[in-house]
Parts: C-alpha cells; structure tokens; sequence
C-alpha cells in the first residue's frame, strides 16, 4: 500500500508585537484547510514577551491541524524561553527542543539550533573559554537534535530548525554575517539519519528558498519573508 503524502505548512519568523490583533489568525484557519500539520519555525514573538505569546497563543487556537515548532533567537530576548514556551503550550503547539513526535507516521525533531557558521568559515572551539562556550552551544543543538532523530521509528521525517544548517538557504544576506545564520553541525545529524526526508527553517529573512544538504536532502527557509515573495503566501506547503 502506497503512504499518503502528509502536507506540512511551515512558516518561520512571525514576530508577533505587542499592538498586533488576532496577527495570525486568518491564515491559521486557511492553513488547516491545506495541510495535515502546521510547523512553526521560530522567532514566533519580536521579543520574548509573555503578552507577545499569548498574541500568538490565541491565534495557535484557530488551527485546527497539529501544530508543532521550535522557539527563535527572538523568542529568548526577555530572558524567559520557558514562559513564551509555557503560554504556547497551553494553547496546545507543541514546542520541540528535547523530545520529537510522531503524528500520522511522520516524525518531527526539532531544536532552535545555533550560529557558528559553515565551512572555512566554521567557528572553532578552540582558545579562550568563551569562545569554547559558543562552539558547545552549537553542538548542544546539534546533539538534541540527534537524540531526537535517534529515538523516531518512522520512515519519515521532518527536522525543525530556526537557525539554517547550510549555506544554500541563507544566499540573498550579507556574506559577512553568513556564520550568525546557523551553523554546519546542525546538518550532521539530519544526514546521518536516513529517515530525514526535509528541513524547514527560519532567521534568514533576505535568505533562498530551498537549498540541500551534502547528502542531496532538501532543506527549505520558510521564513515568511522569503516564502511571501515566491508564493504570494507567508507559508510553504510541503509533502513529506
Ligand atoms: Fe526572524
Ligand atoms: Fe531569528
């Protein structure tokens, strides 16, 4: 028997303010009507604020679909990860950083991830211990994200990012910022598990669509200022 596709809607970077009325809530509803789950690729409030996410929360209550995603650098401004966490969860979003999910037969894992850069350009742990503190934070990510892979029994499955794990999808910015973007060591894991099928991820917002991984896997920036331009809608529709 042939596996129905699943249709996952991901955006990334919505930012949601303080002045905003019901942001999202709309595009929520037609979402639902699209796709089988909504993935939410970080930066989902400006700053962190606990009125910021109960914004968002309210709108997240409009989906009808399973909605899963990761927090964005955005999101820890206020010093508070766990309470913007916390107010989305009750609003029934699933927040991944420790523990992926499965719905359907499709698995999701998904960390925020971190920034360090890629190739010649890769910061190294090397020196002072500062320098070796912002390596580990990448490879913090990196090894979250791999425990979760590891545990998913699925033939199919979905990594949620908000930092890029390649260059590909962070073209279009500022090569002098290229290694704020994300980092290398998030794309180990997704190609060491064959399950992996694609990668959605935000921050970049002057980014690329779609690039791959060293492995030919595609990876997609949903952030919703990349997607807007080539869709004529904030959100990108993928089957996995
Ligand atoms: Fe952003
Ligand atoms: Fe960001």
């Amino acid at each position: 028997m042939a596996t129905k596709p699943m249709r996952v809607a991901a955006i990334g970077d919505l930012h949601v303010q303080e002045s905003d009325v019901a942001p999202y809530r709309e595009l929520f509803t037609e979402i639902s009507q699209h796709a089988d789950v909504l993935a939410l690729c970080g930066d989902l409030t400006n700053f962190g604020k606990t009125t910021e996410a109960e914004i968002l929360a309210e709108d997240i209550k409009s989906c009808s679909i399973p909605v899963i995603g990761v927090l964005g650098n955005h999101d820890y401004e206020c010093g508070q990860p766990e309470k913007v966490a916390g107010i989305l969860t009750a609003a029934g979003m699933k927040v991944l950083d420790e523990q992926a999910i499965e719905i359907d037969g499709v698995g999701f894992a998904g960390v925020k991830g971190f920034m360090g850069g890629y190739g010649r350009g890769e910061l190294a742990p090397f020196g002072e211990p500062i320098a070796k503190l912002f390596v580990d934070e990448a490879l913090n990510e990196a090894r979250k994200l791999e425990n979760q892979l590891r545990t998913l029994r699925t033939e199919r499955s979905v990594a949620v990012l908000h930092y890029s794990p390649i260059e590909g999808t962070i073209e279009g910015e500022p090569e002098a910022i290229f290694q704020y973007l994300g980092s290398q060591r998030l794309c180990d894991p997704i190609d060491r598990f064959d399950h992996v099928k694609a990668v959605v991820h935000g921050h970049a917002h002057h980014g690329t669509y779609e690039g791959r991984t060293p492995l030919g896997k595609p990876v997609y920036n949903v952030a919703q200022f990349v997607v807007r331009p080539k869709f004529g809608r904030p959100y990108a529709l993928i089957e996995i």
